[in-house]
């Protein structure tokens, strides 16, 4: 375990180190400096270190997996730029949100510059690879837009279904995580059996990590996660926990909820009220429940992979992400 642990310390190191250096240093500086600050200011790495684990777990060699690893991260911090934007939020791994520290337009052109970026080192591929993975890349980018937009228009909406929570989170998060694992296992050499199997563990982690994510928006303190505490309820998110228990609780308590959500002025007296009935009604222990299944589930489809050695690593990953705290 203590191996595994240093390892993953030092596969994120390696993705420091690349992320900070492909960041051009040249003016503009006001499109430069915010995504240099966004790269800087935290965050787990977990797709890329997914993606190199998938590649090794076939029997491949990290080392060849790297530029693409990094082409993911930048990536996702493209969609967590806009994503601030997009639900209000000031806060992001502690610090500032990138349209609060500068302004909105500034926070627009740095998503759109790590997405650049982002292609920029999807190129470095070598050449038998750049048709498949260029194409399960950017078929990912245009599924986690759709997973957005179902994320918004959720919001306005009081009739979405568990089924519908579902479809949207495979999109918005699933999506960027099955993308790790598959191009990984592609660039690992792995065969069409291995990349699959690879496929579905991601697909798995991938919803459990987003009910993880929905739980401890409200559950947690500000603090530990580096987010603001409530959001999801402030923007009126149809969340695993909005949903259920809009389809759980008694009238008087869903009226009660409805009239919070659509408050104006939610006050963090209402979000303890809100974090409450999630409790009271059962709803935080129904997830908890739903995320330990999906990380067992993870690890069964794991013994499906032929060599059992090299995939150690993706089940310390899994442990590590059933038990993260932020
Ligand atoms: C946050 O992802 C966005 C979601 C899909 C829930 P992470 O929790 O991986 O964010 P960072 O990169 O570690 O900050
Ligand atoms: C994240 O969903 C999905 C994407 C960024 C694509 P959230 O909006 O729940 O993520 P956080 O909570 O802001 O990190
Ligand atoms: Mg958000
Ligand atoms: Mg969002
Ligand atoms: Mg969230």
């Amino acid at each position: 375990m203590e191996s595994y642990t240093d390892e993953f310390t030092q596969l994120k190191e390696q993705i420091d180190n690349e992320l900070m250096s492909v960041v051009p240093q040249i003016e503009p500086q006001s499109l430069y400096e915010p995504i240099r600050y966004f790269l800087d200011i935290g965050g787990k790495r977990l797709r890329p270190i997914l993606l190199l684990l998938s590649c090794r777990a076939v029997g491949g060699n990290t080392k060849q997996a790297l530029d693409t690893a990094v082409a993911i991260e930048l990536l996702h911090n493209f969609t967590l730029v806009h994503d601030d934007i997009m639900d209000h939020d000031h806060l992001r791994r502690g610090h500032s949100t990138v349209h609060i520290r500068w302004d909105e337009s500034v926070a627009i052109l740095a998503g759109d510059g790590l997405i650049g970026l982002a292609y920029r080192n999807l190129m470095k591929l070598p050449q038998q690879h750049v048709t498949k993975v260029c194409t399960i890349f950017t078929e990912g980018v245009i599924e986690v837009c759709e997973g957005q937009a179902f994320d918004k228009e959720f919001e306005s909406r009081s009739d979405v279904t568990l089924g519908d929570y579902f479809l949207m989170i495979g999109k918005k998060t699933g999506r960027l995580i099955t993308m790790s694992t598959r191009i990984g296992a592609i660039l690992g050499g792995g065969t069409a059996d291995e990349i699959e199997i690879l496929r579905n563990y991601g697909s798995v982690i991938g919803i459990a990590f987003q009910i993880q994510d929905d739980l401890l928006d409200i559950m947690a303190s500000e603090e530990v996660i580096g987010k603001t505490f409530g959001s999801d309820v402030i923007a009126g998110k149809k969340t695993y926990l909005m949903v259920k228990a809009l389809e759980l609780v008694d009238s008087q308590k869903r009226n009660r909820v409805y009239n919070i959500i659509k408050s104006k002025n939610i006050t963090a007296e209402m979000l303890h009220e809100i974090q409450q009935i999630f409790q009271d009604s059962k709803i935080v222990e129904q997830a908890n429940a739903d995320i330990e299944a999906s990380f067992n589930k993870a690890n069964a489809i794991l013994n499906q992979l032929p060599r059992q050695e090299t995939a150690a690593g993706l089940r310390e990953f899994s442990e590590r992400l059933l038990n993260r705290k932020y």
